[in-house]
């Protein structure tokens, strides 16, 4: 297990309001990226300073991702963008992968009904129908002011030029290098080890990147790329079809809203969880005055995973793609609902998740995501979240095509209301079926105060993203701390199955554990190395930019 380091000062903050804010983001006065690597916010941020506006840099940071964040950024994968404009509009784009067409309920399960270990995320199977480009050209088409070859230009040169290995993207190879090896071969790009300071280049992603800044959003769904993909994925057993990708379509939806005191919080909508959990627990908590129980307090903590454990009961019972199933929206948000569902709890002691009902069901995710932020120096902001998966997502590498294929059709429940194979159980709203979206908990997220742009934010983590993003916002909401303090501070997590708490590991201290052991809490500081990976920006009073960048991974904040 890795250690995580949080910096001593950050360590011993309880009584946040005694601390002196000396641990700041990068501030700039007009436009930001803040991504997981520095190559893919030095590239959107030069976007915009060429004139270009935040919709053209997110294109680019997404691809710029791919190229030098292949863990998680990527071409054969999907992700969920949040967007507000300068003049307040709101919207978001579901670039989600899809289930393919012969895609059935029980693909995951052997002739007696059981779960078959691994085939959802090891086997060619477990690839859903890529969204990403389809999500960057409806970007692009709607709202890009730059041409999408220039935009493109610089994340090519890249792929060409290539990425140096940071010391943690090396652990991050060296640990997947067997998985790597099993499923590519000896003569794959990834089946050399690289060590820290290498610079691997990538030349058959330029050529893929290459065709589609020519040929458009068809090359990737309909063109060579296209056939040499289904090529690939039919030798491998995998069933995705020309007619698959034909069919994909990136979808605009309404993005869901809600206050918090007087913040404005606009997320995603499903087919991710993120927003609708986000909002009940911030509705759940609202009455309860956080900023006086302190941060990170055993106090606060209760309040916060009660309401955690309640929200994610009704994610695991009531969601799934809208496309498909009827989400009760308006219901699972509703006030009364909400106070009614927290009556069940008092200060004293733990509700037990065994008695908080509504199905015995939840979902299967891993943790390995990404999300990047950007203001740009016309008020526009974008929240985007985007995922392989896995880490390096299947792990099936074209080496034709240059990219990582996703594992998504293991956030469907392979099995629903029995626990699947990580001993999470799935439900029927988010079971399998052809042309249906997997359940996300992606929570790109902006957040507006008195009307006006106040945050942008997000993370990766699987089922943690949601709570890595609800105490970021808190952290300065209600803790008064700045961006990149915000980002920094530990972080813990619950969601009502398994019953425990989660803690980043050596960041807490005992007499918090024992104040919650008493009251009933079960803790966990041990499985976790970190829990999200926050990027994320914040509009200071005097109208300048700060950046989140989250040290746990190797994240950057590039502006000017
Ligand atoms: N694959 C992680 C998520 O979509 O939540």
């Amino acid at each position: 297990m890795k250690k995580i380091y949080i910096p001593i000062l950050l360590i011993c903050l309880n009584s946040f309001e005694q601390t002196n804010t000396t641990v700041k983001g990068l501030v700039v006065d007009k436009a930001m990226v803040v991504s997981a690597r520095e190559e893919a916010s030095k590239i959107g941020a030069e976007i915009m300073q060429k004139g270009g506006n935040a919709f053209d840099a997110m294109v680019a940071t997404e691809l710029a991702l791919a190229v030098a964040y292949p863990y998680a950024g990527n071409l054969g994968g999907g992700g969920f963008m949040v967007f507000r404009k300068a003049n307040g509009e709101v919207g978001s784009l579901d670039y989600r992968e899809k289930a393919p067409l012969a895609a059935t309920k029980n693909m995951f399960l052997d002739k007696d009904g059981n779960v078959i270990k691994g085939k959802s995320t090891e086997s060619p199977l477990a690839i859903g129908v890529p969204g990403t480009i389809a999500g960057v050209f409806a970007v692009h088409d709607k709202y890009g002011s730059m041409p999408m070859s220039e935009i493109l230009k610089p994340v090519i040169a890249l792929a060409e030029k290539g990425v140096i290995v940071t010391k943690k993207q090396a652990q991050r190879l060296s640990d997947y290098h067997d998985e790597l090896i099993k499923i590519n071969g000896t003569g794959s790009l990834y089946s050399k080890l690289y060590k820290e300071y290498d610079t691997i280049k990538y030349p058959a992603l330029a050529s893929t990147l290459r065709r589609i800044s020519k040929n458009g959003r068809n090359e990737f769904y309909k063109g060579q790329t296209a056939k040499k993909m289904v090529k690939y994925l039919k030798e491998k057993g995998g069933i995705i079809t020309m007619k698959d990708l034909a069919k994909y379509e990136a979808k605009w939806r309404a993005p869901l809203s809600f206050t918090y005191k007087d913040l404005k919080v606009i997320s995603m909508a499903p087919p991710s969880s993120g927003g609708i959990c986000l909002a009940q627990i911030l509705k759940m908590i609202e009455p309860y005055e956080l900023s006086k129980m302190g941060h990170n307090s055993a106090q606060s903590i209760q309040v916060i995973v009660e309401a955690e454990r309640r929200a994610y009961a009704d994610r695991s019972y009531f969601l799934g793609d809208p496309d498909f199933v009827k989400i009760p929206l308006k219901e699972l948000m509703d006030d009364n609902y909400l106070k009614e569902r927290m009556s069940s709890f008092n200060l004293d002691r733990a509700t037990l998740s065994s008695q908080i009902k509504e199905g015995k069901i939840t979902y299967n995710e891993s943790t390995e995501t990404t999300h990047y932020s950007i203001v740009d120096q016309f008020g526009n902001a974008i929240a985007a979240t985007t995922t392989l998966n896995d880490g390096f997502g299947s792990k099936y590498y074209c080496d034709e095509l240059g990219f990582f294929l996703n594992n998504e059709m293991d956030d469907f429940s392979a099995k629903p209301g029995e626990p699947n194979m990580f001993g999470l159980v799935g439900n029927e709203a988010n079971s399998i079926a052809p042309q249906k979206r997997m359940l996300s908990s992606m929570t790109p997220t902006i957040v507006e105060k008195n009307g006006k742009l106040f945050m942008v934010v997000g993370s990766p983590g699987g089922s943690t993203i949601i709570t890595s993003v609800l105490q970021t916002i808190l952290n300065v909401y209600e803790y008064n701390l700045g961006m990149q303090e915000a980002v920094n501070v530990p972080r813990f997590h619950h969601q009502w199955l398994p019953d425990v708490i989660t803690f980043e590991p050596n960041t807490f201290d005992s007499t918090t554990f024992e104040k919650l052991k008493t009251k009933g809490y079960l803790i966990n500081e041990k499985t976790t190395p970190v829990i999200g990976k926050v990027d994320a920006i914040l509009i200071l009073p005097d109208g300048k930019i700060e950046g989140g960048a989250d040290f746990r991974g190797d994240d950057k904040a590039v502006g000017y």
